[in-house]
């Protein structure tokens, strides 16, 4: 059970392998890109604890000189000090551009690993491994690297391609149900922004996805891969398309960075919430009808996903807050507000100059407890 997609980008292109019981046939995977014997892996301590062990066994098996290095997990290692840390490590250790930085881990690990990989030596190789369901569907796919600035997130980075992407379902099951969920919001989002049959099909077969039914995990990281792929491949440094990715995302951003990057809200929590609020702002604007807001709340709540800024632990993030947080962020064009708004589930488009108001209003709405 090997799915395989294609990232067609010319010289940088590179192949996703979605599958499982991957971490016993690496040596094979890595056979095809690795032209000498010596991997540098970065994790995180969770993740050390659950796969380094095996992952590392069976590359030695296969003949390679194996390094780790583990980090601390948590969006709040996508920082300076850690890029620092990852970046001095691979030169202390002389790896050479032939060499190859394996990132394994959820979007943390390979945002960072990624950036870390993008500008030491002006560009050593990565191989993406991802073990959450969000890096899986999404930040393992397309190139975005980075680390967040106390100015916002994901603020400093870089495009950057891996040589390969290794998706191994198995990993997922031990992520937590929360951290499952989260990823699951990404998931659901690329439904809404360009595939109204996914969502159909997510609607009936979302609860065997999260049961962690191996088969339909492959089928659906698959389609939300080869969706990201064509996007990617069409418009490679988001000057169009690619920016439809970013549904929710608005929103979301602003309300992580107003919860600190804090276990209050999780990416794909406030992706999922955005998402909600991108359809509310449609409706505002007169563009989709009264119901698609509905359908996508109900589906959502069918799952328990959050899908409102009330639902978040602690106190509400102020509407104020948020909306400077907004225009800060990087979405935002000659200082005016830029969203990807839905016409309609699988539709949307990008949306610039949207009045401040009618987006403090959605905030406003979704803050009080109905
Ligand atoms: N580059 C992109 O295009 C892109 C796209 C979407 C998201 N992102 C970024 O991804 C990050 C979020 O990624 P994430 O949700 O994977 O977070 P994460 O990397 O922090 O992982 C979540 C938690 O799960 C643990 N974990 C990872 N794999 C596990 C496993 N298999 N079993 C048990 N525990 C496991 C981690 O240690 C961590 O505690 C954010 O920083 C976001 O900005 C990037
Ligand atoms: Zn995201």
């Amino acid at each position: 059970m090997i799915s395989s997609v294609n990232v067609d980008l010319k010289d940088n292109s590179y192949s996703i392998k979605i599958g499982s019981g991957f971490i016993k046939q690496l040596p094979i995977f890595l056979s095809s890109v690795l032209k000498r014997k010596k991997i540098a892996i970065v994790t995180d301590t969770n993740v050390e604890k659950l796969y380094l062990g095996s992952v590392t066994s069976a590359l030695v098996e296969g003949g390679y000189d194996v390094i780790s290095l583990s980090l601390k997990p948590g969006e709040i290692s996508k920082d300076w000090l850690n890029l620092k840390i990852v970046i001095d490590w691979i030169l202390a250790n002389k790896l050479e551009r032939d060499d190859f930085v394996l990132a394994l881990g959820g979007g943390v690990i390979g945002d960072l690993v990624g950036f870390a990989a993008s500008i030491v030596r002006r560009g050593i190789r990565c191989i993406q491994m991802p073990t959450t369901l969000l890096a899986q569907v999404d930040s393992s796919v397309g190139g975005k690297t980075g680390i967040n600035s106390k100015f916002g997130k994901n603020l400093i980075g870089s495009f950057y391609h891996p040589k390969l992407v290794l998706i191994d379902v198995d990993l997922l099951s031990t992520q937590t149900h929360r951290e499952l969920m989260s990823g699951f919001g990404e998931v659901v989002k690329y439904g809404l922004l360009g595939n109204y049959s996914f969502f159909e099909w997510l609607e009936v077969n979302g609860k065997k996805v999260i049961n962690g039914d191996r088969a339909s995990l492959v089928e659906v990281i698959s389609t939300c891969c080869q969706m990201k792929a064509d996007i990617v491949a069409r418009d490679e440094k988001e000057h169009g398309d690619r920016a439809l990715l970013n549904l929710g995302h608005t929103f979301g951003h602003s309300l992580e960075t107003a919860t600190e990057y804090s276990d209050r809200l999780l990416h794909g929590e406030g992706v999922s919430i955005g998402c909600c609020l991108a359809f509310d702002l449609s409706y505002k604007l007169g563009i989709c009808s009264q119901e698609e807001p509905g359908r996508v709340r109900s589906f959502m709540k069918s799952l328990n996903m959050m899908t409102d800024i009330w639902q978040i632990s602690g106190e509400t993030p102020i509407s104020d807050d948020l909306m400077d947080l907004m225009k800060q962020d990087k979405k935002v064009r000659d200082g005016r507000l830029r969203f990807i708004i839905p016409n309609n589930i699988g539709s949307t488009f990008v949306a610039d100059g949207i009045d401040i108001d009618l987006v403090r209003e959605v905030i406003n709405s979704s803050s009080e407890k109905p």
